[in-house]
């Protein structure tokens, strides 16, 4: 991870799909050592801050914990405990913990907010979710998948759902791993172009393909994972009415399961909200795959820290 290290991961851009599969091949090795209790300490006495401007669970406890077992520490910082909710620039934020710390993981609302703290900081900052990306779910997206199917390549992956944060990066790591992603969402709630032209482009190269309906069951026709997220993502829930509306016949139920491949899984980045996105008799179900799915998060990211820190 030569050409990783002391760099920023604000989104996959810049990744090679030989450098995703070997961050993927890491975080499987560290999973596997995890389970056998065998933990050295590759990032000892290395720190990571991160601030946080809305409520996590699994972003914020898999990167303490992860952090942790590699031998490194965090500091958790609530926007509002820091001078920043006073009006203290991003700038100054990032200069300042870049003579404290070595990374910074920011989650917040504008991803050009994260692009300001990276290119002020001399640190690697880390995007642990904006309103344009999510890239750390992906790699832990990926990271299930190829546990689940045995590969990467040619899998036909399904996103169900709204083009929100979660379905970008999805949409730029299945380019880079070479899968066929259909995805489905209501008019007006399609994902980024740039985003979609990006992937397009490396899928050129990766032999993925990227199609597009608004039917959910022509997306999900023969499918060997089926993915959604939340209909109303933070932030957006003055919209939430609006957007049961518009989503209730995206939600993903055993009937739109029945269109998938029978040996299907389901993944969802959760928070999951029962009754909507998708039913509690596919989240609980056989297929389901969703706990697995958050428990990566934990290996993808020490993967990650030690290609940026390591
Ligand atoms: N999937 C995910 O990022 O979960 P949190 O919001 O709990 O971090
Ligand atoms: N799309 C969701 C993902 C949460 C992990 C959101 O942005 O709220």
């Amino acid at each position: 991870f030569k050409e990783k290290k002391g760099k920023s991961f604000l989104t996959l851009d810049g990744w090679q799909p030989d450098e995703l599969e070997a961050l993927l091949l890491l975080a499987k090795q560290l999973k596997s050592e995890r389970q056998q209790g065998m933990m050295g300490q590759p990032l000892k006495g290395k720190s990571l801050a991160m601030i946080f401007e809305k409520p996590s669970t699994r972003t914020r406890i898999s990167f303490e914990v992860g952090m942790k077992e590699l031998g490194g520490y965090t500091l958790h910082l609530g926007t509002n405990e820091l001078q920043l909710g006073r009006g203290e620039t991003l700038e100054d934020t990032a200069r300042i913990l870049s003579r404290y710390v070595d990374a910074i993981l920011i989650r917040t609302c504008e991803h050009a907010r994260i692009q300001r703290l990276a290119d002020a900081a001399t640190i690697p900052v880390i995007n642990g979710l904006s309103d344009l990306a999510h890239p750390c779910q992906a790699v832990a997206d990926l990271l299930t998948i190829l546990e689940t199917k045995g590969k990467l390549k040619g899998v036909k992956l399904s996103f169900i759902g709204d083009g929100n944060n979660v379905l970008h990066s999805l949409m730029h790591a299945s380019a880079l791993a070479g899968i066929h992603l259909s995805i489905a969402t209501p008019a007006g709630y399609e994902p980024d172009a740039d985003i979609w032209k990006k992937a397009e482009q490396i899928m050129g190269q990766t032999g993925g393909t990227l199609t597009f309906s608004h039917d959910p069951h022509v997306a999900a026709e023969g499918a060997d994972v089926v993915y959604t997220d939340v209909w109303a993502s933070m932030g957006q829930e003055q919209e939430k009415e609006k957007r049961q509306q518009s989503f209730l016949s995206y939600q993903v139920n055993a009937r739109l399961m029945a269109h998938a491949a029978p040996d299907a899984v389901f993944m969802h980045c959760l928070p999951a909200y029962r009754g909507l996105e998708v039913t509690g008799e596919v989240l609980e179900g056989a297929q389901s795959v969703v706990f697995d799915q958050a428990e990566n998060r934990l290996h993808a990211q020490k993967a990650l820290l030690m290609a940026l820190l390591g």
